[in-house]
């Protein structure tokens, strides 16, 4: 749990407020024994701002109450959203998840979003790390200690795709692992080709042409003008992630299938070529009853649509979402199927495909900066979602609260049973 220790109550949005550190304290009983004493899980007399603490030792499926205390005074809820639909938030109250049945097999841990990028204006000339270089740096250090068989950033890898954004991102994907075995990524729109004219200090020419019949949707992509203004695929170049292809790989007996939803040219909203969309089918009948988890950066679904910013037209376009539907609900092997791109963490249900958890997973290098780890046993999987406990993360969160004029936490947070909960469901061909 976080929380920032402020003088006085005040507005949510728009008058960024000046935090006054404090010591941290956490107080917890169980929820259903109210007249119990609360007992202190926590103290740090380090004076802090923003406080983020984890309390271990729990049972598993129990509800607790908890009281987080700055200099003795209680932290209450000030996000207005939140407030009305997060029972931890609204009611001071979590639940402790419990296990799937069955034998654990395995840990996946996905990001997106990590923007490798975002804040150098912030640190320029100051030989200092931007925020997303060092939220990144900092995650993977955390998810190597948990050995996962794959880390998958789905999307929105860089700020733009500007090449030296890709040479960080590289390095410090590198740093974890190999590309394609330890890690992988799909494309966000963030991450498609650029031309040259989009930023010019940018040096996208740097970068290998993208063929004319790849940048489909433009009406001068056969004519001299595209020569002239083409689209570089600077990502390709850095990664082994070629434009509209689609990746699949095997760990053990789960199936991870990577989309590339990006489109040249469309900087918010994404499309999927007939050729990705066939390759996919193909790869799906292949062994329709592996276990099986598809990535793309935009969230597809109906609900997905009608519940995001800026709605249908920023995420997947209809023809696509509606097809990558039709082809998981033809299988039985896809279970789950994990987007980024509203930064936001949020579970769905598909229209089509009735028996696919469609998940979104809160941003990892920007607010609320955090990572999501997916358990999994033979008898369903689990998900918690996790924000690097290091002093440079920290902090930010103060800055990144506020950013966006404090609106930004509201549409981000949601639930926190939407980023940590369990699915119960038989992957007993995952064993
Ligand atoms: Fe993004
Ligand atoms: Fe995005």
């Amino acid at each position: 749990m976080s929380w920032t220790s402020y003088t006085h109550a005040h507005l949510p949005y728009f008058i960024e407020q000046v935090p006054v550190p404090t010591d941290s304290e956490v107080y917890i009983r169980l929820a259903d024994a109210p007249r119990s004493a609360l007992t202190q899980v926590h103290y740090d007399p380090t004076p802090r701002t923003y406080h983020q603490v984890t309390i271990d030792g729990l049972e598993p499926g129990r509800s607790y109450y908890f009281e987080a205390r700055s200099d003795g005074v209680r932290a209450v809820p000030n996000l207005i959203s939140t407030s009305i639909i997060d029972p931890m938030t609204r009611d001071g109250v979590f639940t402790t998840l419990t296990p799937p049945p069955g034998e654990y097999v395995q840990t996946v841990v996905v990001l997106n979003d990590t923007h490798v990028g975002l804040g150098e204006h912030l640190v320029k000339g100051t030989g200092e790390t931007p925020y997303s270089y060092f939220v990144l740096e900092d995650s993977l250090k955390e998810i190597a200690a948990l050995a996962p068989s794959a880390v998958v950033i789905n999307g929105d890898v860089t700020s733009e795709g500007r090449p030296h954004e890709l040479r960080v991102a590289r390095r410090l994907l590198d740093a974890y692992g190999k590309e394609k075995q330890d890690y992988f990524l799909t494309r966000g729109n963030h991450d498609r080709p650029h031309r040259g004219s989009e930023d010019p200090r940018a040096n996208y020419e740097s970068g290998t042409v993208l063929a004319p019949e790849l940048a489909r949707g433009t009406a001068e992509t056969s004519s001299a003008k595209y020569a002239a203004d083409p689209f570089y695929d600077n990502v390709n170049d850095f990664f082994d992630l070629p434009y509209q292809q689609m990746w699949a790989t095997r760990k053990g007996n789960l199936r991870l299938i990577g989309l590339d939803s990006a489109d040249a040219n469309n900087p918010a909203g994404g499309t999927m070529h007939d050729e990705q969309l066939a390759a996919f089918e193909a790869e799906l009948q292949s062994d329709p009853h592996l276990p099986t988890i598809c990535f793309t950066h935009h969230p597809l679904t109906r609900q997905q649509a009608l519940t995001a910013f800026g709605s249908r037209p920023f995420l997947l376009d209809k023809r696509s979402a509606t097809r990558v539907e039709e082809l998981e609900a033809a299988v039985p092997g896809v279970f789950a199927h994990y987007s980024g791109h509203t930064h936001r963490g949020r579970r769905s249900k598909g229209h089509i495909a009735t028996n696919v958890d469609f998940i979104e997973a809160p941003a990892s290098g920007e607010y609320p900066d955090t990572y999501t780890v997916v358990k999994f046993y033979t008898g369903g999987f689990t998900q918690t979602t996790h924000r690097p406990d290091t002093e440079r993360v920290r902090g930010r969160m103060v800055p990144e609260r506020w950013s966006s004029h404090g609106v930004l936490p509201e549409g981000t947070l949601y639930r926190t049973d939407h980023r940590n909960f369990t699915v119960v469901r038989d992957l007993s061909a995952l064993a």
